[in-house]
């Protein structure tokens, strides 16, 4: 390689996607894209970590980003370790840093935490030395859900700016669509919220930009729609009454087939999951082919070994490298060539 690429991603942690710039963001998403090709392979290995020690630390529930965040730590030969609340001594009282204060002493390089408080990813980042992603905290942000998401628009729409995407649902309580907001405005979607009164924040505060708005119903959010995000209730983590009953939600909130029409005639459907089916979104538009909700999950497992990568150091250009490293059928390629000219 005739020169070293100059890194867009030289932070030590990963909070949210409130702090990201839009160079940075491109810059993971076209990591990522280059990670994508390894999940192909008959081996799906590289050496790229081979060294580095990754400790997810999951204190509330999680299949995909747990399991993503697994498969990608090791798919680049990293070592990883699982802890989760039921199995670690938090049970015992032990707090949540004097935990991290333990993890740190066996030299971990990353630790992805997912944790039901708010700002708990930020407290960790500021008392250990290790890299921190947050895997989502309560109700704030899940940044490699909505960097992961963005992979999948850009995948299938080629862009980003001027689509128009519709967030509907329980955005009050949902750290996806804090991070997606943050992101997708920064990258020049107009954005349109659609919920019932009490799950959307009564203030906006430094959400307001001028490609963000609320709208009443999901009939005039999904208008000429290119993406529609559907959003799952947050049962977990509503203290009041925020419903009538979940019955009345899938009828006002749920996204059925007839929404569809009034979206653009090649929109997308995502969800971040888990889907509650008949409440947020009924099986037809879920199962049909509009729904990009497995390519969603797919594109999280290159995002993760993207963010694993950036947050060690590596950079853009040395993933392609990377990748090529243990498949010799890729020396001959254009992306090869390219990376070695
Ligand atoms: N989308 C998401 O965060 O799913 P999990 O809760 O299963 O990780």
């Amino acid at each position: 390689m005739s020169a070293t690429p100059k890194s867009f991603f030289t932070r030590k942690d990963l909070l949210g996607t409130r702090e990201l710039s839009p160079e940075e963001i491109t810059h993971v998403l076209d990591t990522a894209e280059s990670f994508r090709e390894i999940s192909r392979r008959e081996i799906k290995k590289v050496p790229t970590l081979r060294g580095r020690t990754v400790i997810n630390l999951f204190f509330e529930p999680s299949t995909r980003t747990r399991t993503s965040f697994e498969i990608a730590a090791k798919r680049l030969s990293a070592d990883t370790i699982n802890v989760s609340a039921q199995t670690s001594s938090v049970t015992k009282g032990e707090t949540l840093l004097d935990t991290a204060r333990s993890l740190e002493a066996m030299s971990p390089d990353l630790i992805v935490l997912r944790h039901s408080s708010a700002g708990a990813a930020h407290q960790l980042a500021r008392t250990v030395r290790a890299g921190v992603i947050n895997a989502g905290d309560g109700a704030h942000e899940h940044p490699t859900q909505a960097l992961l998401d963005a992979l999948t628009i850009r995948e299938r729409k080629g862009r980003i700016t001027n689509l128009r995407v519709a967030i509907i649902g329980d955005v009050l309580h949902s750290r996806v669509a804090r991070s997606n907001i943050h992101l997708l405005t920064k990258l020049g979607a107009n954005v349109v919220l659609a919920g019932p009164g009490t799950m959307l924040p009564e203030a906006f505060g430094e959400l307001v930009k001028d490609n963000l708005r609320v709208e009443k119903s999901v009939d005039a959010a999904v208008e000429g729609a290119d993406v529609l995000m559907i959003l799952r209730v947050q049962r977990e983590r509503q203290t009041n009454a925020f419903l009538p009953s979940m019955r009345e939600y899938a009828v006002h909130y749920g996204l059925r087939l007839e929404h569809l029409k009034r979206a653009a005639p090649d929109a997308i459907v995502m969800h971040p999951g888990p889907i509650n089916r008949g409440v947020e979104i009924s099986s037809e538009v879920a199962d049909s082919a509009s729904s990009l909700i497995l390519d969603q999950v797919a594109n999280g497992l290159a995002v993760r070994m993207a963010v694993l990568y950036l947050l060690t150091g590596g950079t853009h250009l040395a993933a392609i490298d990377a990748s090529a490293a243990t498949n010799p059928a890729k020396k001959n390629s254009d992306k090869e060539v390219h990376s070695e000219a």
